[in-house]
């Protein structure tokens, strides 16, 4: 199978560096990742040879990541949900919360953006953490347990779709702050909180990438072996 036709959640699953490729060129791996590479860089006007350049420079060097998710049992996929991202991202909107209205305050005048920024990070900061609670609260438990007919029915449909909003607001993000380059000032807060944003933006598509290609197709599969008639 050439790589145009496989699709980016299928690249990205196969070796992590395509994830590097992709955040490059700004290529939503994670709530698209179901159009293939070729389809997806003609849409996108960008050139697949120059892609599978920066693929080749990358492949080169020491690899960031050595997970092959592609391997786990789906507790161990929940396990490092909820331990790496969720715990991540909570500890990130706290520190942005906290963080946030020092830098408005101090710099809101100078830095108009900071408004949009925190307006935007209120609504983030509100649906993320909701996101979070359904998914610990409708989804994971029961991996855990081995009890997935206990899973509702639609929801993992309507946590895609909230995947697809998150991703969304971050972009709008991205956008507003030209890919979160801090402002020229002296300020330590301000320094920290756009880095903060930008960590959290480029997680958030690793964590929607594990739930939407990795554990929720998985689950799919397994509901469906187990109920064939209702596919
Ligand atoms: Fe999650
Ligand atoms: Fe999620």
């Amino acid at each position: 199978m050439s790589i145009e036709t496989l699709t980016v959640a299928e690249l990205a699953s196969q070796d992590p560096r395509w994830i590097r490729v992709f955040e490059q060129y700004h290529i939503d791996y994670c709530c698209r990742g179901d159009s293939p590479l070729g389809q997806l860089c003609q849409q996108r006007g960008i050139a697949i040879e120059q892609l599978l350049q920066t693929f080749q420079s990358i492949a080169l060097q020491p690899p960031g990541s050595l997970l092959h998710v592609q391997f786990w049992d789906l507790p161990l996929v929940v396990d490092f949900i909820l331990q790496n991202h969720h715990r991540f991202a909570r500890a990130a909107l706290d520190e942005l919360a906290q963080l946030l209205p020092t830098v408005l305050k101090h710099h809101q005048e100078r830095l108009p953006v900071l408004v949009s920024l925190w307006e935007i990070f209120q609504r983030i900061d509100r649906e993320f953490r909701a996101h979070l609670e359904r998914e610990e609260q409708w989804v994971f438990p029961f991996v855990q347990s081995g009890e997935l007919e206990k899973i509702p029915p639609q929801i993992l449909d309507a946590l895609r779709s909230e995947h697809d909003l998150e991703a969304a607001e971050f972009e709008r993000l991205r956008t507003l702050t030209r890919d979160f380059q801090p402002p020229p000032i002296e300020c330590r807060k301000t320094q920290r909180t756009y880095d903060l944003l930008r960590h959290l933006y480029f997680d958030l598509h690793q964590h929607a990438f594990l739930e939407n290609h990795v554990l929720f197709s998985k689950l799919e599969q397994a509901l469906q072996q187990r109920h064939p008639e209702e596919a």
